[in-house]
């Protein structure tokens, strides 16, 4: 069952976002955080940011797992997930480095699962709360169509469409994305205990009607949520435009 909240705007619902993060910082001040990368919750960990130092919040036992990386951008790349995570999660809530860990592959990775990242979740105490965006084809995390529901974390490769929506953040376009990444499986973020994914703009809207209204199957990765017992999306108008009218 996914549960949907449609606000007026993406700073609208940023803000509920980061709102209900602080408030579980503040109840659980060991909380451990699922992060996505992209550019869908950068306005949330702005807030949150801020709502952390005006409240002057405890986050020194917090610990933060992304979701994703590249395979074979170095991590000093300002573009690698471990930068991005750096810059827009670690260094704005004041975490120290090692209460963020960003999933690790060998360079030399193929397509199969990577053997540690869900037993230090699970050491960690599991996922409390993991926050997600979603492809203009489905993806979550970078789960592309197919992947099975219950796949552990693993490589994969990244499909066309992906490689060239992430192109805006490269100088050298889409040449320079790497063909493949680390992913938290399917499996691995529906072990959360609560789920929120955000989706802005009408580039998701086909990617949001298909997750929320067609029965849940492999093609469609986004899908998979509506198999959590508490998952919620926050969307934009726009993002909203083709839920509920079919
Ligand atoms: C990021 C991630 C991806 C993005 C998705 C949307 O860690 O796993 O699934 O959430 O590609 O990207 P943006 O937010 O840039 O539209």
């Amino acid at each position: 069952m996914v549960h949907v909240k449609i606000l007026p705007d993406k700073a609208h619902a940023s803000e509920e976002v980061a709102q209900m993060l602080h408030d579980l910082i503040v109840e659980k001040p060991n909380a451990v955080i699922g992060v996505a990368t992209g550019s869908t919750p950068e306005g949330a960990y702005e807030r949150l940011a801020e709502k952390i130092t005006e409240n002057r919040t405890d986050v020194s036992q917090l610990q933060f797992f992304a979701l994703d990386e590249y395979i074979g951008l170095p991590w000093e790349h300002p573009e690698s997930y471990h930068s991005v995570i750096h810059r827009c999660v670690t260094v704005p809530l004041g975490v120290e480095p090692a209460q963020v860990h960003v999933p690790e592959a060998p360079d030399d990775s193929t397509v199969g699962p990577v053997d540690d990242y869900d037993q230090k979740i699970a050491a960690a105490g599991g996922i409390d709360l993991q926050l997600l965006g979603i492809g203009r084809n489905g993806h979550i995390g970078f789960n592309e169509t197919g992947t099975p529901f219950n796949a552990p974390t693993h490589v994969g490769e990244l499909t066309e469409i992906t490689r060239e929506d992430n192109s805006r953040f490269f100088e050298g376009g889409v040449d320079e994305v790497p063909p493949l990444a680390v992913t938290q499986g399917i499996g691995t973020i529906l072990k959360a205990r609560k789920i929120v994914l955000m989706a802005f703009g009408e580039g998701k809207v086909d990617a949001i009607r298909d997750s929320l209204e067609k029965p849940p199957a492999e093609e469609r990765p986004g899908s998979s949520l509506q198999l959590h017992d508490d998952c919620t999306f926050y969307l934009d108008e726009a993002a909203a435009a083709k839920v509920g009218h079919s």
